[in-house]
């Protein structure tokens, strides 16, 4: 077999470092990999800690003008909510549809875009919905997530699954969640997926976990000057009601249950109230409609009927339709 030296030599050149020589190069080298790789590591660790994440970094922005009140929604403040699209909003030129009050979009797909700044720059609020509850695969920080705090997968929702609020390490990722939100400016945020409880969720949680967790969840929040509404969740409203700003609520009036809900309004606070009628929202069924919009408790809710992948159609109980620009 050939050597390396072998191959210098038949090229005509004299290896010019000893056998020796040439291990302590090789040993200094790999040093200087190891340390690399460790500088590296520490820096997404650090990245990934404030929720960051490497990827798509296209847009490095400067951080958002801080609010320095918390903001305080009122009983029927107007809203759209899209989670599944980046809204397509000009920075330079912004202009949005419909004129509501409020904006409630995903907080990773917006991360990296201008859209929240756009959105002040109309006058509107910003919510930002992120999952608290549940594990999702593909987020920037989702392989900080303990395999023991995750639990059995969310009822018609395959890729999520129930988390351990009560972990230290879930309640660190969530912090970070909230950091990011700060970041960018939002005004309020929409943690989802706080009501494990109420479902099967193979981590035996209790309504006191939910409890305890969106206490912390609050307290983290309003320290960063955001606002927060608690989803769902309605066996842990009495108790919450006081450090919640607003509520966002699904489909009380398909359960029946808005009654449960309304000392939202009754605080002055408002609900954010999506049903999701067969053919919503360009042809939704006029029953159902009727039924949604006019459901006992739910006199002052901020009620939008959307399809059940809150895409970037609503329509409203007085029968407006709208579309909201959205990246394809
Ligand atoms: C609620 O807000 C809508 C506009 O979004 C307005 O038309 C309506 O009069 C308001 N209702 C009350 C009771 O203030
Ligand atoms: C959830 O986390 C808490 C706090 O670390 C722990 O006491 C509890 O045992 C965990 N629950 C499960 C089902 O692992």
């Amino acid at each position: 077999m050939e050597g390396k030296e072998g191959r210098l030599r038949r090229n005509g050149r004299e290896p010019r470092l000893s056998r020796r020589q040439k291990l302590v190069l090789a040993a200094v080298a790999a040093a200087v990999i190891i340390v690399a790789i460790l500088g590296l590591g520490l820096g997404l660790g650090l990245k990934n800690r404030y929720g960051g994440g490497g990827d798509d970094s296209e847009t490095e922005q400067p951080p958002a003008p801080q609010p320095t009140a918390i903001w305080q929604p009122a009983v029927n403040t107007s809203w759209q909510i899209i989670l599944n699209s980046k809204l397509d909003i000009d920075p330079n030129n912004p202009a949005v549809e419909p004129d509501v009050e409020v904006y409630d979009i995903d907080m990773f797909m917006h991360r990296n875009t201008a859209v929240v700044s756009s959105l002040h720059k109309l006058g509107k609020k910003v919510i930002c919905y992120f999952s608290a509850g549940s594990y999702e695969p593909n987020r920037p920080d989702s392989s900080r997530f303990p395999k023991q705090d995750i639990g059995a997968v969310l009822d018609g929702w395959p890729d999520e699954k129930w988390l351990n609020i009560s972990s230290p390490a879930i309640r660190e990722i969530m912090v970070g969640r909230l950091e990011m939100a700060s970041k960018m400016g939002c005004d309020a945020v929409d943690p989802d997926n706080v009501d494990g409880f109420q479902n099967k969720n193979g981590l035996g949680l209790r309504p006191q976990d939910s409890i305890s967790f969106m206490t912390f969840l609050a307290d983290e929040a309003h320290k960063r000057k955001m606002a927060i509404g608690l989803k769902n969740a309605g066996d842990i409203v009495e108790t919450l009601l006081p450090r919640m700003q607003f509520a966002v609520n699904e489909e009380c009036a398909e359960f029946k249950a808005c009654t449960i809900f309304s000392p939202f309004v009754e605080a002055g606070k408002p609900v954010f109230h999506i049903e999701y009628p067969e053919g919503a929202p360009f042809d939704t069924n006029p029953e159902q409609k009727e039924e949604y919009c006019n459901a006992p408790g739910a006199q002052g809710f901020s009620t939008i009927l959307k399809a059940m992948n809150l895409n970037f159609g609503a329509e409203y109980c007085d029968g407006r339709q709208v579309r909201t620009k959205v990246l394809q």
